[in-house]
Order: structure tokens, then sequence, then C-alpha cells
């Protein structure tokens, strides 16, 4: 792959943008459709619960955490204007009805409001993690959860796309970062690749008691 083409693709994963992203939604669903079943289905959540997800792409799973429960409601926050356009043009009727919110990764959530946060594909563009997690462990109530979904190092280190704009780090780097940041790993799960998609894997974390 020619280098500017792998920085292209690699742009508009962290962001994406213009004409292109609309595209870029659809590749990445088809691409990420299995590990997002696993990461849903280690939400867990009860009834009532409020779930945050952050980097939801074009939010085309949002169905599938709906379902999980009817009085579930999603706060679903991306740094993409032209995914946060397609998302809330996609749920007009659930953010009406008030069992979706849409916003900026740029405005402030409320401390300890959400039972599970979702992180799918989205740690390899932060460039502070301690600060990321930091952010996460906030909003979360005591209790609440950590779900994150994302490849392998070494799938990743693999492909020519993440030379750029990806902070790539092992497996043992982030389970040192969550401790860190106050998280214990409750639960790993590994995601054999399905066809045409990349193997990946499903963490789950809870915030130490201090
Ligand atoms: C590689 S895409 C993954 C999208 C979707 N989660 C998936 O797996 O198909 C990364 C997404 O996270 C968003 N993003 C990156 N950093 C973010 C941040 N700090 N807060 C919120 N969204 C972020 C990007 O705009 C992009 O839509």
């Amino acid at each position: 792959m020619k280098s500017w083409l792998a920085a292209q693709i690699a742009a508009q994963l962290r962001r994406p943008h213009g004409w292109l992203a609309p595209l870029m939604g659809r590749v990445m669903n088809r691409g990420n459709r299995t590990l997002y079943s696993h990461a849903i289905r280690s939400l867990q959540v009860g009834p009532n619960a409020k779930v945050l997800e952050v980097g939801f792409g074009n939010g085309s799973h949002f169905r599938q955490i709906l379902d999980l429960d009817p009085t579930l409601h999603l706060t679903g926050i991306e740094s993409s204007a032209e995914m946060l356009r397609l998302a809330e043009r996609a749920f007009r009727k659930e953010i009406d009805k008030g069992r979706i919110e849409i916003l900026s990764a740029d405005g402030d959530l409320p401390s300890g409001s959400f039972d599970v946060a979702l992180a799918v594909n989205v740690i390899y563009f932060w460039q502070d993690p301690h600060e990321n997690l930091a952010e996460i462990r906030r909003v979360l109530k005591p209790g609440g959860r950590f779900v994150i979904g994302f490849r392998p190092y070494e799938t990743l280190a693999s492909m020519p796309f993440t030379r750029t704009e990806f902070n790539l780090r092992t497996e043992s780097d982030w389970r040192e970062r969550l401790q860190v940041a106050g998280f214990e790993i409750e639960r790993e799960e590994t995601v054999s690749a399905a066809a045409g998609e990349l193997p990946g894997l499903v963490w789950t974390a809870k915030p130490c008691k201090v």
C-alpha cells in the first residue's frame, strides 16, 4: 500500500471527515461487526442502565445496544462532526423519545452517571490514555464497568495504515495503564477473526475501590 493512501486511511479512521466519512462508516460497520457483537454482549446491563459509548462511528450498532433492555438509556459521544450527523439522522426517533442522546466529544459529562462505558476501536487514538481513562473513571457510577473492544497489538502493527495517527500499545502496556488509572481488569475475551474481519479483544474493567 502506498504510504499516502495508508496515511489517508489512518486519518479517516481516527476521525472520519469530508465526503469519505459515510463510506468509512460503512466499511467500519462491515469490519467491526463481530467485535461489536462480543463487546455489546459484555455490557451485561440491568434495568434502567445508563450506557455511554465513546467513538461510536455512524452508530449502526445502536439498535443492538437498545435491544438489550427496553429501559436502557444510551449516550454516545463522538469527535467527528460527520459521524454525529449520520447517527442523529438515523436515530432521530430514538433521540426524540429520549432513549439516545448524541453529543460531541468536546462537551462535559456529569460525574458518576453511567453504569457502563463502551469504547470499540478508539483507544489507539488516545495520545494520553491516562487522561482518557481518568475521564471514563470519573463518569462511571460506583460499581460501573468499562468495556473495551480493540485489536491485538501484533495485528495492528502488521497493518500499513497504523504507521500514522495510531498510538500502538501492547496488551501488557494497556494492562499497566488501566491499573495505574485505577481500573481492575475483570474479564479478557479473545475474539477470533470472522471472514473479512480482524481478530479482536474485549476487556471489561472496573474502577478499583479507593
Ligand atoms: C476507528 S473509528 C471506530 C468507530 C466504531 N467504534 C467502530 O469500531 O466501528 C474511531 C472513532 O472514534 C472517534 N473518536 C476518536 N477519538 C475519540 C475521542 N477521544 N472521543 C470520541 N470519539 C473519538 C472517531 O471520530 C471515529 O469515529
